[in-house]
């Protein structure tokens, strides 16, 4: 059985595998609208969410599978103070996979330790959020058509940003990446991730003004100051806003450079940029869904037509 803690947990090879089986999926979706009848996906969210929740449920469905789940803490027992080892033991009893989005750093882990069916991490704090970033991958190899030789401007809130996180940590497996991070001092990069590119050689700038380096990118990962994540409301106030990508910054961009966004946008990237080809944010959702069910059939040990990276031998195993 086996797990998705990190976008690292999968070798380079698989990835590939994984992301050839989305685009099938992607053009074949009648093939695979049975092949996850009797299984059923339990969605643990902890934490606020729109497009990772639904997109794991749009993806099971998809496949013939049936959903259950929760979508905040609130009503789940965790209110009644139990712990996430107690809840997926439980969790195992009713369902054969299950896609958790949680607060703290590591819970997703935890809970996959005690677990008796595979668990996918939907975000974990400010730690990691691997299937966000297979969209994101996904999304960069289908609109590009590499995932080598790229220079990449990552934009907004590195600090407490996952999907920034998790996605350094994918590119940085591939040849000739360069990375430039765009942000205010207090929103850096954390320095335990400038360490790791430095350990392996990677090539990478710190800047404060977007429109000093948007000229050479090949694409721009625009992110969303992370609220939540801020211990005085003051300082969210002062930085929201930091970052608005127009049309004007935009002029000064290549004309085949790709704006990504994970979304929610809040004022990072002005609405008039949305009729801008370059802008793929909206794509990108929808490679979402097409990757994460490649994820589920993987998991589960149910692609019919490739080597499977796991064999799962089904079943709720409580
Ligand atoms: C991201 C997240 O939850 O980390 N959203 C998502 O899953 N698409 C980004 C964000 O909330 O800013």
């Amino acid at each position: 059985m086996r797990h998705l803690m990190s976008p690292l947990d999968f070798t380079v090879q698989e990835l590939e595998r994984l992301f050839d089986l989305a685009g099938d999926m992607e053009q074949h979706m009648d093939r695979y609208a049975h092949i996850c009848e009797g299984k059923k996906l339990a969605t643990c969210f902890y934490e606020p969410s729109t497009r990772t929740r639904l997109s794991f449920e749009a993806a099971m469905l998809n496949l013939g599978g049936q959903v259950l789940g929760f979508s905040d803490a609130d009503s789940s027992s965790a209110s009644k103070g139990e712990s996430v080892s107690d809840t997926i033991r439980v969790i195992s009893c009713y369902a054969d996979i299950c896609a958790m989005r949680h607060p703290k750093e590591g819970a997703p882990m935890v809970a996959a330790s005690r677990s008796k069916i595979p668990v996918i991490n939907a975000g974990d704090g400010g730690h990691q959020h691997p299937t966000q970033t297979l969209t994101d991958l996904l999304t960069i190899r289908s609109l590009k058509g590499r995932l080598s030789d790229l220079t990449i401007g990552l934009c907004g809130d590195l600090k407490f940003g996952r999907t920034v996180h998790s996605l350094i940590h994918a590119l940085s497996r591939y040849d000739n990446i360069r990375f430039l991070f765009i942000s205010p001092e207090e929103l850096r990069i954390p320095s335990y991730m400038t360490e790791m590119l430095r350990e392996k050689g990677i090539d990478y700038e710190e800047v404060i003004r977007l429109e000093d380096c948007i000229g050479s990118l090949d694409l721009l990962y625009m992110t969303r100051v992370q609220r939540e994540r801020f211990f005085n409301e003051e300082d969210y106030v002062r930085l929201k806003d930091f970052y608005i990508l127009d049309k004007e910054k935009l002029s000064l961009a290549s004309p085949d450079m790709l704006i990504l966004h994970p979304l929610p946008r809040v004022n990072e990237i002005s609405v008039e940029v949305d009729e801008d080809p370059r802008a793929v944010y909206f794509r990108q959702a929808q490679y979402g869904v097409y990757v994460r069910m490649a994820l589920i059939c993987t998991l589960l040990g149910l692609n019919p037509e490739q080597e499977t990276i796991v064999s799962y031998q089904g079943g709720n195993a409580c």
